[in-house]
């Protein structure tokens, strides 16, 4: 299509006063209307099954069947599972705060200098945010289909005895929706031993049952391998039912090996006597027999938004050589890559029209996508029809932006 025919299209839109939304990688209000249940659902009822008062301090790995619930989320056993309050990124920020300055399994990695994270690219700009605000420096590495690509990973673990770290989001990664191989899974558990000192893999399960298409593609639990390969010290785990409740009204989970979780403890009694342990109960007993049937639901609400951002890009796109993008089955996100150069000029297109996305280089560290390229599509918080209407503008700015950038030439 030419530029002519497409800016005439834009201006048309331009016209329509759209406010559409694919920035937010929230539930939507169907879904959090699907735990209203939790409410009122201990009815006065707040002994945990050890006997514990939940309403009084203490506990502070937190009640038996809220750590069996995280089991369930991490793969592992109950014992390595400590409970939390409402949030994994808070307990994120408190592990490396700890592995920085008091030492994880080991020495404090300040004493070693400045220390070093590798974030896989696209990724969740709040874990790159979290460790840039402990002072760590941010190493990208790509992602690929299978996870971060390892070759590369292992020579910079080999080579650069700064580096003490990795971000994983091993099942539907935060963009691309990818799940790590079991090759990847076993490479990432073995890294540890291949680091120069102290090392920790930060595993951030947030979508671990969030599948929407069955049957859910299985993610090769990690601390098995890890254990093989003698490096079960240095994995971190991390959950949380922030997308299977309430965003920020539900419990978060940290596991690792009992040497692991005893120096997390140390470092949260100094902060807290304990979490909301009334709302792990209610969790708890809410989602003992019911969590897959609740994700279930969850996927019928998901499921079409997504099925609608490919039909739009698809429509839009397909055939034209100007963007790739992925096809998850699970998750919060869509990752779309363009040619070269054009994310940030299509963002600013779509914001003109009033299709709102996540700013351009939001997935890499310090917002800074050097290729340009990447754009994350959320659209679990805006209605089908939204979603519909807004990658309908998305794909038209690509074509525009990618007409423009020929004219410049
Ligand atoms: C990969 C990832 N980890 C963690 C979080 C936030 O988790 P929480 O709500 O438990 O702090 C998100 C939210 O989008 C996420 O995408």
């Amino acid at each position: 299509m030419d530029r002519q025919r497409l800016e005439q299209q834009f201006q048309a839109l331009k016209g329509a006063n759209l406010a559409l939304d694919l920035t937010r990688g929230k539930p939507a209000a169907q879904q959090l209307d699907l735990s209203n249940a939790l409410d009122g659902f201990l009815a006065g009822d707040y002994r945990a099954e050890d006997g514990t008062d939940v309403r009084n301090y203490g506990v502070l790995r937190g009640i038996p069947e809220a750590r069996a619930l995280g089991a369930r989320f991490l793969s592992l056993e109950p014992e390595f599972v400590i409970a939390g309050g409402n949030s994994s990124l808070t307990l994120m920020f408190h592990v490396l705060d700890a592995a920085l300055n008091a030492g994880v399994s080991g020495s404090a990695w300040r004493e070693g200098g400045p220390a070093k994270v590798i974030c896989p690219v696209p990724g969740y700009d709040r874990h790159f945010a979290l460790a840039d605000a402990l002072g760590m420096e941010l190493v990208t590495v790509p992602m690929t289909d299978d996870g971060p690509e390892m070759d590369q990973v292992e020579a910079i673990v080999r080579d650069d005895p700064a580096v003490r770290s990795i971000w994983c989001v091993p099942k539907y990664a935060n963009p691309t929706g990818c799940v790590y191989s079991p090759a990847t899974v076993r490479r990432l558990a073995e890294l540890p031993a291949r680091a120069q000192g102290g090392f920790l893999v930060l595993w951030d399960n947030a979508y671990a049952v969030h599948d929407f298409e069955f049957p859910a593609t299985p993610l090769t639990p990690i601390m098995p391998c890890a254990i093989e390969a003698g490096t079960e010290d240095h994995i971190a785990l991390f959950a949380s039912t922030s997308k299977v409740t309430f965003a920020t009204g539900g419990i978060a989970f940290v596991g690792g090996s009992e040497r692991f979780l005893a120096d997390i403890e140390k470092r949260l009694s100094i902060l807290m006597i304990g979490a909301d342990k009334v709302n792990q109960l209610r969790h708890a007993r809410f989602l003992k027999d019911r969590l897959d049937d609740h994700m279930r639901a969850h996927a019928e609400l998901v499921r079409p938004k997504f099925e609608a951002v490919q039909r739009g890009l698809e429509r839009g796109l397909g055939g034209t050589g100007l963007a790739v993008w992925t096809k998850p089955k699970g998750g919060y996100f869509v990752s779309l890559d363009t040619k070269p150069g054009l994310a940030k000029r299509t963002v600013a297109l779509a914001g003109e029209i009033g299709v709102a996305l996540t700013p351009a280089g939001a997935t890499f560290p310090h917002g800074h996508d050097p290729a340009d390229r990447n754009i994350r599509i959320a659209p679990t918080f805006a209605t089908v029809e939204a979603v519909e209407a807004g990658v309908d503008v998305l794909t038209l700015c690509v074509k525009l932006a990618a007409a423009e950038q020929v004219g410049c030439k």
